[in-house]
């Protein structure tokens, strides 16, 4: 197990005229056996981030350490890392065991070894009873903790996870999900798992490094990220539907977004704001309401239990004390309460 430091990691891709600046100096100290989600939309620079420390893509500026060594400049295989990606390949005409065993047998670690190893590893992922099948004689997610199982035998001093589960469908993805954070409880190995996906950025996490464009927004744990977003961006990519950023609500600043969770307005409050309804949607434990505040579009969430409003109604929302978020509006940056 290892502690992992990323000093102003830079990475440019192509050089002169054709050099594309795509992470643009990433700080952050990830504690020894901690689980890292790394998240962000589709082409923020997380594949790119995790292939640099991985040893696959060249760092462009800035000091990456693994345990005490500095590894800018080191092999991948001498990382003593171990990758499961989105595409995970196993090869189709070897066994299950063959599949685990295979980097091992490369390695040239005794026969015993590998033997003890595959098979700890295939108890810890319920895999002992499934070592002689190949893996067309595998469920998707079974497959999946084939490729988890190849990375736990090499016994590496950190995991690196990208996408993993975008390939399961949604139950099993839940189910996976479970079995990773058992894995990460039972081995305690150092993790940084890239995801596009929030739900499971929360509830994977210990600490999550939310991506932008190539900045780190924020960086933190579940909870922080959620009651503190650092910036806009946080604040509407984390949480479904985003939260309110509201430029005309009572009590906003001049210059200033006032940002509001859509659970955190509650219905039939004396005083309160007056929401125009416009649209409402069940969906199942709960309904959304969409509608208008001084002009600008609103989302209010109540408990499907609660009286619905129809399209046309008004409605009296409040601000639950304390749940209320200010940011500048031009940086985007929170201004603190
Ligand atoms: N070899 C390359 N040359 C130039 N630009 C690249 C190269 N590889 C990636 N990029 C660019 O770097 C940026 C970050 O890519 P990266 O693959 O890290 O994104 P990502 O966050 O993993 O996205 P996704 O969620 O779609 O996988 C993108 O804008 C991409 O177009
Ligand atoms: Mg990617």
């Amino acid at each position: 197990m290892a502690a992992i430091s990323l000093k102003n990691i830079t990475k440019t891709y192509g050089t002169g005229k054709a050099a594309v600046p795509v992470i643009h100096g990433v700080n952050a100290e990830i504690q020894d056996g901690e689980f890292i989600v790394i998240v962000g939309p589709s082409g923020c620079g997380k594949s790119t981030l995790l292939r640099m420390v991985a040893g696959l893509e060249e760092i462009t500026g800035g000091e990456l350490r693994i345990g005490e060594r500095v590894v800018n400049n080191l092999e991948p295989a001498k990382r003593d890392i171990a990758m499961v990606f989105q595409n995970y390949a196993l090869y189709p005409h070897m066994s299950v065991f063959d599949n685990m065993a295979y980097g091992l047998k490369i390695a040239k670690v005794a026969k015993d070894e590998i033997r003890a190893r595959v098979d700890k590893a295939a108890k810890i992922l319920e895999l002992s009873h499934l070592l002689d099948r190949k893996p067309r004689q595998l469920s998707g997610g079974q497959r999946q903790r084939v490729a988890m199982g190849r990375a736990i035998v090499r016994q590496p001093q950190v995991f690196l996870f990208d996408e993993p589960l975008s390939n399961l469908d949604a139950k099993l993805r839940v189910q996976t999900r479970l079995e990773i954070q058992k894995l990460h409880r039972e081995l305690g190995i150092t993790s940084l798992f890239v995801t596009h996906d929030q739900v499971e950025a929360m509830t994977l996490a210990q600490r999550i490094i939310v991506m932008n464009a190539g900045n780190m927004e924020q960086f933190g744990t579940p909870e922080e990220v959620y009651h503190t977003p650092a910036t806009t961006f946080v604040a509407s990519f984390i949480g479904s539907p985003p939260m309110n950023l509201l430029q005309n609500a009572p009590g906003a600043q001049p210059g200033q977004l006032l940002g509001i969770r859509p659970e955190h307005l509650d219905v039939g409050a004396a005083g309160g704001w007056e929401v125009l309804v416009e649209t409402v949607e069940m969906l199942g434990a709960e309904r959304l309401i969409y509608g208008r505040l001084n002009g600008e579009q609103i989302v209010v969430r109540i408990d499907e239990g609660a009286p619905a409003p129809a399209p046309g109604d008004s409605l009296r929302v409040a601000p639950r004390a304390g749940r209320v978020h200010a940011f500048d509006a031009k940086t985007g940056k929170r201004i603190a309460a």
